[in-house]
């Protein structure tokens, strides 16, 4: 049984489907009642619902399973607390395999969120564990929450520069690799960067989706303060707000870009395109509203 935690986001549903697809048993860790079905759904055996900062919750998550694929909420100021928690919890329990899933560059410090996990990665190091830790560049499924804008106003916008480079990967491919490192014990003590294929701007992405959609698509930039404004009426926190900010204020300085080379070699083929991927998404988008 594999245990995988922050199971009902963007990350926990690519990796729970990447496992039940390749007939491995999971047990999902979600934080609430409602999110049980969709999970069962993906194939998950057991869904244990619970606040993953809690230890009871944890060791109770935790007995029974032979592996941890550990997801930590997004942007959680409470990363490193929660990753000591998991830590701790896999040690009693016995586990034999930890899957941390961490981010590309974890040593910047300019990005709370990245240096926290990086703590994390520490923590695992020291705690006589079997490891592996997964780092992915940032995900080509995050352009999708400007889909609403991308399609009626044929605009994507970011708050940064509009020629900044990003590697960004496919969680569909990082999934897969969390399969492979979940069930073959070669891996175990690694640390592998999963960057996409290619280093694309917002302007290319702009293009591609305007030419998958056939129709004029351009890339905007909006100021920090109006991306501000929107995040507050979004509802999400002064920390969230905060570190994303400084997140961006890195992208538009210095890009966010990693070496392919990795996960092709894990993959055994080449990792997504973004065309590759804003095509199958189209093509799934159109399908739903037929
Ligand atoms: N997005 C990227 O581009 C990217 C790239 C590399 C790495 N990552 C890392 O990937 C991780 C997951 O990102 P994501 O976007 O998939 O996360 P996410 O959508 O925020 O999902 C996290 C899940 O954890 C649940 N959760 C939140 N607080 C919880 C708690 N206290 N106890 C139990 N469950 C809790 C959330 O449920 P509720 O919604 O009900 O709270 C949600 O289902 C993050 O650590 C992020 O840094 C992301």
């Amino acid at each position: 049984m594999i245990l995988v935690t922050g199971a009902s986001g963007k990350t926990g549903r690519a990796v729970i489907s990447a496992l039940t697809k390749g007939r491995q048993r999971v047990r999902a860790l979600v934080h609430r009642h409602e999110q049980v079905l969709q999970l069962q759904s993906l194939g998950a055996e057991e869904a244990l619902v619970g606040d993953m900062r809690s230890k009871e919750v944890v060791n109770r998550a935790m007995q029974g399973v032979e592996s941890v694929y550990h997801i930590c909420p997004n942007v959680s100021p409470e990363e490193a607390t929660i990753g000591a928690v998991m830590i701790e919890a896999a040690r009693l329990a016995g586990v034999r395999r930890f899957v941390f899933h961490s981010v590309l560059h974890p040593q910047v410090e300019d990005m709370p969120h990245h240096w926290l996990k990086m703590r994390v990665e520490e923590a695992l190091f020291k705690s006589g564990l079997s490891y592996v830790i997964l780092q992915p560049a940032a995900y080509m499924q995050n352009t999708l929450g400007g889909w609403v804008s991308i399609t009626q106003r044929g605009v994507y916008e970011v708050p940064y520069s509009l020629e900044a480079r990003m590697s960004l990967v496919d969680v569909q491919d990082v999934a897969e690799v969390s399969m492979l490192v979940l069930t073959v014990s070669d891996h175990v003590g690694s640390v592998y960067e999963l960057a996409g294929s290619q280093a694309i701007t917002p302007k290319q992405i702009a293009e591609i989706f305007g030419k998958l959609l056939g129709k004029n698509v351009r890339a905007d930039r909006v100021s920090t303060e109006a991306w501000v404004r929107q995040a507050a009426t979004s509802g999400l926190g002064a920390y969230q707000t905060d570190t994303l900010v400084k997140m961006f204020d890195y992208y538009d300085k210095y890009g966010f870009c990693g070496n392919p080379l990795v996960l092709k070699t894990l993959l055994g083929r080449n990792p997504t395109t973004f065309e590759q991927f804003a095509s199958r998404t189209i093509s799934a988008k159109l399908k739903k509203s037929d």
